[in-house]
C-alpha cells in the first residue's frame, strides 16, 4: 500500500531514514558505537588478500562505493565487476579469498551465476540481500540481510541505501580485523553511521526545492552527473535513476574525466548535476565546474554550506545538505539524487513505479 504517497517510489524514498536505521541496528551496537556483525564470519579478514564485489545495476553502484571503503578503511584490494562480466571473464581467483554479492531481490540470474562460479573456485561468499529467502541468500556461505522491507517500485531506492549501510559496517569490521582501524577510528566511523537517519530526514526536507528544479530538468534531452571518490558511483546511480524512470538520457562520469571527452557535449541545453560535498578534492571539482560554466552549461551543485561558499562558479543552483563525515556522504546525498529523478519523471508523466521495458527482478542472463 502506498500510504499517502502518489507512487511506491516516493514512499520508499521517504522510508529511508527508518529502514536504514533498522539495517544499521542489525550491524552496529548503538550504545557502544562498535560494529556488531549479526553472525560470525567463517573466515578471518586478515587472511583475505583480495575481495571481489559483484552485482548488477544499482546494486553494483553500492558495491562500487564499498570498494572505496574497503580499500581505504581495511587496506583490502577490491575488484568490482558487473555480474554478467565476472562470470565469463575468467578472472584469476585465489582459493580462500572472499567474494561479496549484492542483490535486492536475491534472484538476479547474472549475480546468481557469478555466485555459483565463485563457489566453484573455492572462494568464501557473502551475499548482501534484501530477500532472506531468496536463492542468492540460500546459496551463499553467509547471507547478510538488508532490512529495507519489500521494495515495490522497479527503480531501487531504499534497497540501495540499506546496502550501503550494511557494506559500510562490513568494511569497518574488516578494517578492525586487519588492524587498519583503531578502536577510536571504529567508534568515530560507527558514530557517523548512526547519524545517517537524522541526516536523511534533513535531506528529505529539500524536496520542494528539488521539485522545482525537476521542471527544468524535464525540458532537457541529456543530463550529465559528475562526482569524485565515493560520490562518483553515486553520479552513475543518479544517471541510471533518471534514465530508467524519466527516459531522459543521462551519463555519470568521474568529474576528472570531464575534459577527456564528455566536455564536448556541454552547451546551454545540458544540465550538469555535480555531487560534491566539501572535501579534500572539492577544489578540483570547482575547476571542473568552471569549465562547464565557461561553455554555458547549467550546473546543479549538491554540496554543503562550506562547498556552497567555496564554489566560485557562474550559473549555479546549489542544493545545500547538512555537514557530515565524508564516509557517509553517498548514503545521504542519495536522497536528493533520487528525488530529482523521481520528480522529473512525475513532470514527464511516465509510469514511475513500472517503467517501460524493465522488470523488478531480472531472472534471465
Ligand atoms: C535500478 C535497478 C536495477 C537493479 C538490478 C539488480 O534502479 O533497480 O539496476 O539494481 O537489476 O537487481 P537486484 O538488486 O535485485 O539483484
Amino acid at each position: 500500500d502506498k500510504a499517502n504517497y502518489r507512487h511506491f517510489m516516493a514512499k520508499e524514498i521517504h522510508e529511508q531514514p527508518e529502514v536504514v536505521g533498522h539495517t544499521l541496528a542489525h550491524y552496529v551496537d548503538m550504545a557502544t558505537e562498535k560494529v556488531a556483525m549479526p553472525v560470525k564470519l567463517p573466515f578471518d579478514f586478515k587472511d583475505i588478500q583480495r575481495l571481489s564485489i559483484t552485482a548488477c545495476g544499482t546494486a553494483s553502484y553500492a558495491g562500487f562505493v564499498a570498494k572505496y571503503w574497503f580499500e581505504r578503511l581495511a587496506r583490502l584490494p577490491v575488484e568490482l565487476d558487473v555480474a554478467s562480466e565476472f562470470r565469463y571473464r575468467e578472472a584469476p581467483l585465489r582459493k580462500g579469498d572472499l567474494a561479496i554479492f549484492i542483490s535486492q531481490s536475491g534472484e538476479t540470474a547474472d549475480t546468481l551465476a557469478a555466485l555459483r562460479y565463485a563457489k566453484s573456485q573455492g572462494l568464501h561468499t557473502i551475499s548482501v540481500v534484501n530477500v532472506p529467502t531468496s536463492t542468492i541468500a540460500r546459496e551463499s556461505e553467509t547471507a547478510l540481510p538488508t532490512l529495507a522491507g519489500p521494495e515495490i517500485g522497479v527503480a531501487s531506492t531504499k534497497a540501495f541505501t540499506c546496502q550501503l549501510a550494511a557494506l559500510a559496517a562490513i568494511a569497518i569490521a574488516a578494517g578492525r580485523a586487519r588492524g587498519e582501524l583503531s578502536e577510536t577510528d571504529e567508534t568515530k566511523l560507527v558514530h557517523g553511521l548512526i547519524e545517517v537517519p537524522r541526516l536523511m530526514t534533513e535531506a528529505l526536507a529539500l524536496e520542494p526545492q528539488i521539485e522545482k528544479l525537476a521542471r527544468d530538468i524535464a525540458k532537457s534531452q541529456d543530463v550529465l552527473y559528475l562526482g569524485r571518490g565515493t560520490n562518483y558511483p553515486l553520479a552513475l546511480e543518479g544517471a541510471l535513476k533518471l534514465k530508467e524512470i524519466s527516459y531522459i538520457h543521462a551519463e555519470g562520469y568521474a568529474a576528472g574525466e570531464l575534459k577527456h571527452g564528455p566536455i564536448a557535449l556541454i552547451d546551454e541545453k545540458m544540465p550538469v548535476v555535480v555531487i560534491a560535498p566539501y572535501d579534500r578534492v572539492f577544489e578540483k571539482t570547482v575547476s571542473n565546474m568552471q569549465e562547464v560554466a565557461a561553455r554555458g552549461g547549467r550546473i546543479i551543485l549538491m554540496t554543503d554550506a562550506q562547498g556552497a561558499r567555496e564554489a566560485t562558479v557562474d550559473s549555479l543552483v546549489t542544493i545545500i545538505l547538512p555537514d557530515m563525515p565524508a564516509t557517509v556522504t553517498p548514503l545521504v546525498y542519495a536522497i536528493p539524487v533520487q528525488l530529482l529523478a523521481y520528480h522529473t519523471a512525475v513532470v514527464m508523466g511516465t509510469d514511475v513505479d513500472q517503467p517501460r521495458n524493465l522488470a523488478k527482478s531480472v531472472t534471465v542472463e
